[in-house]
């Protein structure tokens, strides 16, 4: 059952979004060359903390931090720890946060320092993957086509779309239905409705899409060590379009509403 959400519902939602969108923001800031992954979990966790809300990851199925930060090959779900960014590494992290009862779900890939040509080719890729899965998003379009449109765009540029992970409903729960594939059929799967709530992250690799789990049986790395990237949103579907939940800075007003500008 994909849950409709009701004016209450989108209105906090709201909240928890712009929270996580704001500790994203704020994060960016230090990420730079000889900080540590564990320095900028304990930053997010503090912000997030002071804001009355909570990190969803930390003790979600056993996962031992506050945010996830995957770095270089690292594809999704890396522990933040005592490794040292470098300037050319590309990092995403991503954020969720727990307020007043609804998550909310967000990840960029940033650059430390100056970015490398296929740090920057990957991380270009995969938000044009992500821009594209969001265009498609309105009442009456279907699962299949975000998922198509999210591939296509992969592969134009010769890039590859992880298929082990993907987008999904979000609100009261961090991963509701239904599951948003990054790959599919255009005109197949779920109709979209005005009122769901979902995620769009795809992972986008360099080179091929198959990947490998660390021993620390959370990260997820890319089976040939080649570079990952994603960017996440979460998205309300909305009477002619969709409403970026996490986005702050009016980025995608050009796919809302008319009323809205
Ligand atoms: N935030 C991730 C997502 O986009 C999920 C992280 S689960 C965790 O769905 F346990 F690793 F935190
Ligand atoms: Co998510
Ligand atoms: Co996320």
């Amino acid at each position: 059952m994909i849950s409709i959400k009701t004016e209450a519902e989108i209105a906090a939602m709201r909240r928890t979004c712009r929270l996580a969108a704001e500790t994203l923001q704020m994060v960016e800031h230090h990420v730079v060359a000889g900080v540590t992954t564990q320095e900028l979990n304990d930053i997010c966790h503090r912000f997030i903390l002071e804001h009355g809300a909570t990190p969803s990851p930390l003790n979600y199925r056993g996962f031992p931090r506050s945010i996830c930060t995957s770095v270089n090959q690292q594809v999704c779900h890396g522990i933040p720890g005592k490794r040292i960014l470098k300037s050319g590494d590309i990092i995403n992290i991503d954020i969720t946060t727990y307020l007043d009862g609804f998550h909310g779900d967000t990840s960029k890939t940033f650059h430390v320092g100056k970015p490398t040509p296929k740090g920057d080719k990957i991380c270009q890729v995969a938000k044009a993957c992500l821009d594209a899965g969001i265009r498609v998003v309105r009442p009456g379009a279907r699962l299949g086509d975000i998922g198509w449109a999210v591939e296509q765009m992969a592969l134009s540029h010769h890039c590859t779309v992880v298929r082990e992970y993907c987008g999904h409903g979000i609100g009261r729960e961090f991963h509701e239905e239904p599951a948003v594939l990054h790959y599919g059929k255009p005109n197949t799967g779920t109709m979209l409705q005005q009122g769901m709530i979902f995620t769009i992250e795809p992972m986008v690799n360099l080179g091929k899409p198959e990947i490998r789990h660390m021993p620390d049986k959370w990260t997820v790395v890319t089976r040939d060590h080649s570079l990952s990237s994603q960017f996440e949103h979460t998205i309300l579907v909305t009477a002619t379009g969709c409403d970026v939940l996490t986005s702050l800075d009016g980025e995608y007003l050009c796919s809302l509403p008319l009323e809205n500008y």
